[in-house]
């Protein structure tokens, strides 16, 4: 039975038409680059179908968060849009009127400047009371129809999001649609087959939302990257100076989280750990240090603790890892194994990778994810499906109500009548 409206059910010609999308892309705060990935190409693809559709279309997407480096305008969003859908894209910054949406012709484009830079749209509010926040009350006189797009931001109930369900009718784009149909599968997959989990990344909060929810079932989870870190020390390893990156960053603070999860004993951490070492030629001094390289080195659980940051995951661990994925029906991997960016480490993720692709029933999902597979120039098709979503993907495959859904079905229920 339909639950929320498509594309497919209006005629869009010369209307105007809002649609959120995710932009929230890798950025530099150092060189001010801003790396585009598959996000803004395949909502770039859903902007051109409502161009095509000759409607007038007022674009909405978020950038980092407020206090974070990478939270900034998206001026530099609209001029990849623009080379990527060969078309001029008009651009408003926070502040500026919204009659600027009068002057656009159909078939024309404007993206609006951040939408986290308003204040009430982070607020953890209901969809009702999101009616009332300042840019979909702003902004609803102006359009006829809502898109959402972005399955990414599905698990935030942030006005962009959530806002317009009671305002104007609501429509799943085919970027949302199209998540939502592989991942119902993958779900469904996961309940009734032996599956495994590999979790890495460098943030703990997800994969053990994952962990917490899978670990009485039949799945094997594997952990990589931070995760492991800290089952490792869960267990009473040393990590020496990796313990102090967690510790800065809170994240042992999840140990006692760890500490009470029942059969822990069935969650496989590493036996081997790649760090990087500093090389002196031999023979040279101290003064010569600027000859000193840096390279990887792999050490076993019994060699902890170590003066140098863990960076990776070793040889052994993948081929314990590669014989348990080689046996299950199904494999779920969220984040990379270790630092991917750095050359020396990205051998773990990069290795997963490979095995993955030999494996038949394949998900993979979270930003880092999709990030490193295109560092690596890995296409997506190599793989059973790769969600666009860091935490909605995961909020999803645990069961969790996602807002964004939510919203779509108010909105179907009360606009479906009136269409
Ligand atoms: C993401 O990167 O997963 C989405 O853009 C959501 O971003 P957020 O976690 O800052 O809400």
């Amino acid at each position: 039975m339909k639950q929320f409206f498509s594309l497919t059910d209006f005629n869009l010609k010369n209307k105007t038409v809002a649609v959120r999308v995710d932009l929230n892309l890798p950025y530099n705060p150092e060189t001010g680059e801003l790396t585009e990935n598959s996000r803004l190409w395949k909502h770039a693809e859903t902007i051109k179908e409502l161009v095509n559709k000759k409607a007038k279309i007022i674009v909405l997407a978020h950038q980092g968060r407020k206090g974070k480096s990478d939270f900034i305008s998206l001026e530099k969003h609209a001029e990849l849009l623009e080379k990527n859908l060969d078309k001029k894209i008009e651009f408003l910054k926070y502040g500026e009127g919204f009659d600027e949406i009068k002057k656009l012709e159909f078939g024309e484009v404007l993206l609006l400047d951040n939408v986290r830079f308003y204040d009430d749209e982070i607020k953890d509010k209901s969809i009702e009371e999101h009616a009332n926040s300042r840019l979909p009350k702003k902004l609803a006189p102006f359009i006829d129809y809502f898109v959402l797009d972005a399955f990414s931001v599905a698990h935030r109930s942030q006005a962009s999001v959530v806002g317009f369900a009671v305002l104007k009718p609501c429509i799943a784009g085919p970027v949302f649609e199209l998540e939502l149909e592989k991942l119902e599968e993958f779900k469904e997959k996961i309940k009734s087959s032996k599956t495994t989990f590999i979790l890495g990344g460098a943030k703990p909060e997800e994969p053990l939302e994952l962990i917490e929810n899978f670990v009485g079932s039949r799945s094997e989870i594997l952990t990589t990257g931070v995760i492991s870190l800290l089952f490792l020390t869960a267990e009473g390893y040393n990590l020496g100076k990796t313990e102090e990156f967690l510790r800065e960053k809170d994240y042992l603070d999840n140990l006692k989280r760890i500490n009470e999860m029942h059969s822990k004993d069935k969650i496989k951490v590493p036996v081997d750990l790649a760090v990087e070492r500093h090389t002196r030629p031999s023979g040279a001094s101290f003064l010569q240090s600027k000859k000193e390289g840096v390279k990887r080195v792999e050490i076993s659980l019994n060699e902890l603790p170590v003066e140098e940051r863990i960076l990776d995951i070793g040889k052994k661990t993948l081929e314990n890892y590669e014989k348990i994925i080689s046996g299950s029906d199904v494999v779920c991997m969220k984040g990379p194994a270790g630092v991917y960016e750095n050359k020396n480490f990205e051998s773990g993720t990069k290795k997963l990778f490979e095995i993955l692709k030999k494996h038949k029933c394949t998900l993979l999902g979270g930003g880092n994810t999709i990030d490193a597979l295109e560092k690596f120039k890995i296409p997506f098709n190599n793989f059973g499906y790769v969600s666009l979503g860091g935490g909605a993907f995961v909020e999803f495959l645990i069961g969790k109500n996602l807002p964004g859904i939510k919203a779509l079905k108010l909105s179907f229920t009360r606009f479906k009548n009136g269409r």
